[in-house]
């Protein structure tokens, strides 16, 4: 298997199949995804807060981007997009100017439904050109527990976000330049 060490990079390929670090590790300890690349076959960590919305959603065939970086000789994503066509624009790579949105996943929110917001934000940005200039990171608390769930896009704060509002956020954000 390929090992290919780079750091805040975005990579593409078709997505295989969940497997753990060792082999033989039970189905609900896979933290992994294996995923055919040009680069060959990787094996890639994902994050906690991703791990039960990929494994509901992700199917063995689909297309997937990831947003990785390299830990020693792993590598670890922060994000994951995915489609079950592949994707037809060119592989895009990370800029600096690319705008941070952020979704509370911690106690408060995660209850009164930041997951479904956090899936709906996924679901505007697949297949859009608009994948290439955000990063969407789950976070810990934002501080406005009661007013959740929290959304920070860029410099500014949403509460109370529910999953019909995010194309219109991201609408306001992220205007379409043919439109
Ligand atoms: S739990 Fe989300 S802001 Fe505190």
């Amino acid at each position: 298997m390929a090992h290919v060490k780079s750091a805040g990079r975005i990579l593409e390929g078709r997505f295989l199949e969940f497997v753990g670090k060792h082999p033989g590790v039970e189905p609900h300890k896979r933290h992994h995804l294996r995923v055919e690349t040009e680069q060959g076959e990787l094996v890639i960590k994902v994050p906690k807060y991703l791990r039960a919305g990929l494994r509901q959603d992700l199917a063995p065939g689909a297309w997937v981007r990831l947003a990785v970086y390299s830990d020693g000789d792993h590598f670890k994503a922060t994000d994951v997009v995915w489609t079950q066509e592949r994707y037809p624009q060119p592989l895009p790579q990370p800029s600096r100017s690319r705008t941070c949105i952020q979704v509370c996943q911690k106690g408060t929110c995660s209850k009164r439904g930041s997951r479904l917001v956090w899936q709906a934000i996924q679901a505007s940005l697949a297949g859009r050109p608009l994948v290439d200039q955000v990063t969407v990171e789950a976070t810990g608390c934002l501080k406005a527990c009661k007013a959740g769930p929290n959304v920070r896009i860029g410099r500014v704060a949403y509460h109370d976000v529910c999953p019909e509002q995010v194309p219109q956020l991201l609408a306001q954000h992220f205007p379409d330049p043919e439109s």
